[in-house]
């Protein structure tokens, strides 16, 4: 969703401006802008589109001089994606950029800006119109900044310059991310760290309703309601090459393959000197005091929950829900005398997720979060974190961070109660020496993309069990990045009216990796055949037949998604390439989805 970059210093702010908006690209956006400010005047320039149409306007930041700044990529939420609408967006005194949804808006305008003139259709011009009328009622800009945060109703992270302050900016930041980066000359805003890695590693948190005042040489943080706050910065553990491509065409299967070195680094991670794994023992001790476990998360990591679920109470025997976050926040079921909440996200931002966080926090109950970002709102906030350690996901499909969600699930699976014996180190180990024999047969999976899914209309994914769960990852990958319209059903329930849609070459991929349930799917297989549907089967090497397409070598059968599923990011891909989608930013997603 939207990304925001100011920086304030000694150096050009434009071009510093242009590369921390590259880093944001991979939130998703459909145009960018910026405001540079050289003295007393601001020059401010959007484009529709890609960043590239903005830099090449801007001669790569050359056009604009000034060391002040503040950009921004807009995901449109009020008002289509058109130059009007983009960021930043200004009065008289105040240019601004922002991410999220004021709710009030409208109730704003009506009582507030009744006779104002606005230029665009977005949310985001009635703060600059409520900052501008706050002073000139004579209310100075943090006093006007703490008046908007008692007004503003919603999410909001924003940059704000005022022209009539040309050695400062401002921060100010309620439920969507933001981050203050901290130099020796210089002080930047950015939606995560890693819009600002290659300026800085040292970073002030900003919690919600907070505001910061930024100058070249210091940062001072405040409550919204005007107290100074003192609050150390720490340090981000990313390495700036972590975010870069390499050789890879495309992130994503950059992100497919290093998935074998997450599985060992999660082993090394989580491992005692002894190499014994293990897990800090307040969480352990919390999720054994409690008697149901809710896994709350969206997309991606909500499939992962599905699976973890099975996981906690197979090997843990611990009751286990798996929810969708944007379902359970408004319509909560009734919850057992002392659960514990479980949030996965890869991001750590997902805005559904922290709806039900700040709830069930109320409530009173013990909450853990599963995430691949140290510091983010989610962990934060939680009781406690786990991280996922898979490196940042640029890829707005998600690949490793979904594996990496089960294994850690499985290891904490292991170390509430190891009812059934597994040794997951050795266990962990072999699944990454799968996915690594996997990932080298990337010719055989293009062409099979090629024979059964590029010219497809829609598709469907067939399995049982963990091989359904499997299943309903699957088709989101392929669905999100290649447009074709994917399924995924529980094998046994075709016959209960799926099957209707099967015509003469519709695509069904099946998934058989769980023993006790192997031959009902082969009949399912059969039931689709018979009806034209051209089947590609992927199947364990134990129960695989001589025409399946697809034979993935064995490993412990509660693990088999974090094998199964690769073949299948594989397919998303290729057939994505191959109908010459834009992979690693398909239309109209978002990587971090910070509103609900
Ligand atoms: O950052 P999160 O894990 O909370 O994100 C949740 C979903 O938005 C995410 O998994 C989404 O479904 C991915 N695009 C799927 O590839």
């Amino acid at each position: 969703m939207c990304g925001i970059v100011g920086y304030i210093g000694n150096e050009q702010a434009a071009p510093i401006l242009l590369e921390g908006l590259s880093k944001l690209e991979y939130r998703g956006y459909d145009s960018a802008g910026v405001a540079v400010c050289d003295g007393n005047s601001v020059a401010i320039e959007k484009a529709v589109g890609k960043l590239l149409n903005l830099s090449d306007k801007i001669s790569g930041g050359d056009a604009l001089k000034g060391t002040k700044g503040i950009g921004h990529t807009r995901w449109a939420t009020h008002g289509k994606p058109t130059k009007a609408n983009a960021h930043p967006h200004f009065s008289e005194r105040f240019i601004i950029v922002h991410n999220g949804i004021i709710e009030n808006e409208e109730a704003l305008r009506h009582h507030y800006l009744k006779d104002t003139e606005f230029l665009s259709d977005t949310d985001t011009e009635v703060i600059a119109h409520l900052l501008q009328k706050f002073t000139d009622s004579g209310e100075t800009t943090p006093v006007a900044i703490q008046h908007i945060i008692s007004e503003l109703e919603g999410s909001y992270a924003l940059a704000i310059i005022d022209k009539n302050e040309p050695d400062l900016l401002y921060a100010v930041k309620n439920k969507s991310p933001l981050l203050i980066g901290h130099g020796d000359d210089f002080n930047m805003i950015g939606s995560d760290a890693m819009a600002m890695i290659s300026k800085t590693s040292q970073f002030y948190e900003i919690n919600d309703k907070e505001y910061a005042i930024l100058s070249c040489k210091g940062v001072e943080i405040y409550t919204g309601y005007g107290q100074k706050i003192e609050r150390d910065t720490y340090k981000a553990e990313l390495d700036v090459s972590d975010t870069e491509k390499g050789t890879y065409p495309h992130y994503m299967l950059k992100e497919i393959e290093e998935q074998p070195a997450v599985i060992r680094r999660i082993l090394k991670e989580y491992s005692k000197n002894t190499g014994e794994l293990e897990i800090d023992t307040k969480i352990i001790e919390d999720i054994r005091a409690c008697d149901k476990i809710y896994i709350v998360a969206c997309g991606t990591s909500y499939h992962a929950g599905i699976v973890g679920k099975q996981l906690i109470e197979h090997i843990a025997n611990v009751p286990t829900e798996a929810c969708i976050a944007s379902e359970f926040v408004y319509n909560m079921p009734l919850l057992s005398k002392k659960p514990m909440f479980i949030f996965i996200s890869q991001s750590g931002e997902t805005a559904d997720c922290r709806a039900v966080l700040v709830k069930v926090k109320e409530m009173g109950f013990k909450t853990l979060t599963i995430t691949n970002v140290n510091g983010s709102t989610l962990s934060r906030e939680a009781d406690h974190t786990l991280l996922l350690y898979a490196g940042p996901e640029i890829a707005v499909a998600s690949t490793k961070a979904y594996t990496a969600q089960i294994a850690v699930l499985a290891l904490l699976a292991s170390q509430i109660k190891n009812t059934i014996n597994i040794n997951l180190n050795y266990e962990l180990s072999k699944v990454s020496n799968v996915i690594e024999a996997l990932c080298t047969d990337r010719d055989k999976y293009s062409l099979l993309a090629r024979d059964y899914l590029t010219g497809a209309r829609n598709c469907f994914y067939i399995g049982r069990a963990l091989d359904y769960y499997v299943c309903l990852e699957a088709s989101l990958k392929l669905k999100e990045i290649s447009y074709i319209q994917t399924e995924g059903f529980a094998a046994g329930e075709l016959k209960h009216g799926t099957i209707a849609l099967i015509e003469n070459n519709t695509p069904v991929i099946s998934i058989i990796s769980q023993e006790n349930i192997n031959l009902n799917t082969r009949s399912n297989i059969k039931e689709v055949k018979s009806r034209g549907a051209h089947v590609l089967t992927i199947s364990t090497k134990s129960l695989s037949s001589q025409k399946d397409n697809i034979i993935v070598n064995d490993v412990h059968e509660m693990l088999t998604p974090l094998v199964m599923v690769v073949p299948a990011q594989y397919l998303a891909y290729y057939a994505a390439l191959q109908k010459g989608c834009d992979i690693d930013k398909p239309r109209n997603l978002a990587k971090s989805v910070t509103v609900e």
